[in-house]
């Protein structure tokens, strides 16, 4: 790419992120300007110790994000903890054994409690955890619209519906458009496949008999494969066992998940099921050739996602702890 082009790129990428009214109903980007100044700060801090402990936890962030907002909407329902008369989401299928990341928000929410009790909510320290896990791991950086409020409740049956990768693409385009989001947010959100890891068992079906005949996914690279047979072998006890998403740059937020998929080497059928339909595929190219065009993109796709089903205003609570409702 050119110098001048990937300049016009990024000119467009800052002018789009200011220019465009991305914000949304009730929410607004100075919400704590005024009653908690330093929440950035805490938040970023809060985030970047916690990578610098453990790099993975930033893909656990921002997935913990995604799946707080496609159940209940973005109102922190996904931290609430069961009780003996409470169901929450965090047993729910999707979550169970896999959501992590529920102590890096408890450690950010006690600081922000201590600079600001009672002033911001756990759905708000959540989304900004997002933004901070991607941009601290090379991502790009948007401004975060704020003024979320807590549920006083949760939906386990909406995070058993949460997309999973073995429906094929048309049902996880359905559950984006019931969420308000379209076809070209669901392969941008899918660049987030870009960092962390998934368990054998959620694409193992693609490595030994993925056609009842004994033979592996033909959309699956033959290197890929030998490689994916070693660490998940065809028996149970492989199950739980981690591979990265996107095995060149695995803690690097780029656009080579996209480069993946070009070359068969998407690791989840449904990431893989992006290059199956003439659309999708036209997107994945295009973010596969230009990281400026993915990363302008999946900023404003992650303001959308975060606007979804939010209680503004008098509605819900401001949580004191992250883990039950007050
Ligand atoms: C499009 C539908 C999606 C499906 C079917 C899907 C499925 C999955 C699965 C099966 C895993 C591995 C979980 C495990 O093995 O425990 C995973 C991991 C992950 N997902 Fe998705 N996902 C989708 C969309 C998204 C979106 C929209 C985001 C965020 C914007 C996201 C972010 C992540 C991240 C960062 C990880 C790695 C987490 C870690 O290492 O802890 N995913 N996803
Ligand atoms: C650091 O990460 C490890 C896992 O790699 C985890 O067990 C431990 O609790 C983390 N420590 C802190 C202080 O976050
Ligand atoms: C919980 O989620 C399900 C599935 O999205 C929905 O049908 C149901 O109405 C929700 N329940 C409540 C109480 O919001
Ligand atoms: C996809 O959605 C259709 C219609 O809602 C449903 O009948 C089917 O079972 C779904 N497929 C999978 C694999 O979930
Ligand atoms: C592996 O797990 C599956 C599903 O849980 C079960 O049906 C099967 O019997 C198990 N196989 C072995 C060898 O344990
Ligand atoms: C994908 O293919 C291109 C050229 O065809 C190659 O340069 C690149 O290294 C490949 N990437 C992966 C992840 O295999
Ligand atoms: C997708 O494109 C291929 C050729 O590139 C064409 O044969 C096919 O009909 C197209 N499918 C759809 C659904 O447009
Ligand atoms: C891909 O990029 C080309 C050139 O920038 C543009 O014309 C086309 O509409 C883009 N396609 C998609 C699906 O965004």
């Amino acid at each position: 790419m050119s110098h001048s082009y990937s300049k016009f790129l990024s000119m467009l990428l800052f002018c789009s992120l200011f220019s465009v009214p991305l914000c949304c109903g009730q929410l607004d980007y100075k919400f704590y300007d005024n009653t908690c100044p330093n929440l950035l700060k805490i938040v970023r801090y809060g985030v970047w110790s916690a990578i610098a402990n453990e790099t993975r936890m930033a893909a656990s962030i921002l997935r913990l994000h995604f799946h707080d907002c496609f159940a209940n909407g973005c109102d922190g329902s996904v931290l609430l903890d069961d009780t003996s008369t409470f169901t929450g989401e965090k047993n729910a299928t999707p979550n169970k054994n896999s959501a992590r990341g529920f102590e890096v928000i408890d450690a950010i929410k006690a600081n922000v409690e201590k600079a600001c009790p009672s002033i911001v909510s756990c759905a708000d320290i959540l989304t900004l955890a997002a933004r901070e896990s991607v941009y601290l791991t090379g991502g790009p950086y948007w401004p975060v619209p704020l003024g979320r409020r807590d549920g006083l409740t949760a939906n386990e049956t909406a995070a058993n519906e949460l997309p999973s990768p073995f429906e094929p693409l048309e049902n996880i385009t359905a559950k984006f458009v019931s969420m308000g989001l379209d076809l070209k947010d669901v392969v941008v959100l899918s660049g987030a496949h870009t960092i962390g890891f998934a368990q054998c068992f959620t694409f193992k079906q693609r490595l030994f008999d993925f056609d009842g005949a004994g033979n592996p996914d033909p959309t699956l690279d033959a290197s890929l494969l030998s490689n994916l047979r070693t660490v998940c072998p065809n028996q149970n006890n492989s199950d739980t066992n981690l591979v990265s998403l996107d095995p060149t740059t695995t803690n690097k937020f780029d656009n080579n998940y996209f480069k993946n998929l070009v070359n068969n080497s998407g690791l989840l059928q449904s990431d893989q099921a992006l290059m199956g339909d003439n659309i999708t595929a036209s997107f994945v190219m295009n973010y596969s050739k230009f990281p400026f065009l993915f990363s302008r993109d999946f900023g404003i796709s992650m303001v959308k996602m975060g606007n979804i089903g939010v209680l503004t205003s008098q509605d819900g609570e401001r949580r004191k702890n992250c883990r039950m409702v007050n």
